[in-house]
């Protein structure tokens, strides 16, 4: 009698401890497999998809002095070279041979990689040393609201 009162009560103990046992052993699997896949999967990039930043201010100091400045284009680094008044380049500052970021020299008119002697003409066009391909070209907006400042707006091309 006691042995057929006893079976249910077992089973009953058998079902927890296989529930308890089978929930910790597939929290431990999460646990592992969801870092990893987590770390697998690259992350949203919100800057994929910027399609135009704001530059600053047309008559930006820094343009005027040396004639050019870094702008954060979404990830990239963007150059922004002012030629004249009313004349603005930009491209992709990163060079094409070992993406070293590249600046203007103004008084070569020409935009210069300083890792290897990189250089680009006014158009992004690498014509000396090493880099194998030109600079990405953005376009530049110059923006004029309201009889405010003027503001430079770099879209891509
Ligand atoms: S990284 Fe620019 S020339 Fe080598």
């Amino acid at each position: 009698m006691n042995v057929t009162e006893g079976r249910p009560a077992a089973k009953v103990t058998r079902r927890a401890v296989n529930w308890i046992l089978g929930s910790t052993v597939g929290a431990l699997v999460a646990s592992i497999v969801y870092p990893v896949a987590r770390f697998i999967t690259p992350p949203p990039v919100p800057e994929a998809t910027t399609e135009q930043v704001e530059a600053g201010l047309a008559d930006d100091p820094e343009l005027l002095a040396g004639g050019f400045k870094i702008v954060r284009f979404g990830l990239e680094p963007v150059i922004l070279i002012r030629l004249a008044a009313d004349d603005f380049r930009a491209f992709s500052a990163t060079c094409t041979h070992l993406d070293c970021i590249v600046s203007y020299r103004e008084e070569k008119h020409l935009i210069w990689c300083y890792c290897h002697n990189g250089i680009y003409d006014l158009n992004g066009k690498n014509i000396g040393g090493p880099p194998p391909r030109p600079l990405t070209p953005y376009r530049v907006h110059v923006v004029r609201e309201g009889g405010g400042p003027d503001r430079l707006v770099v879209a891509r091309a």
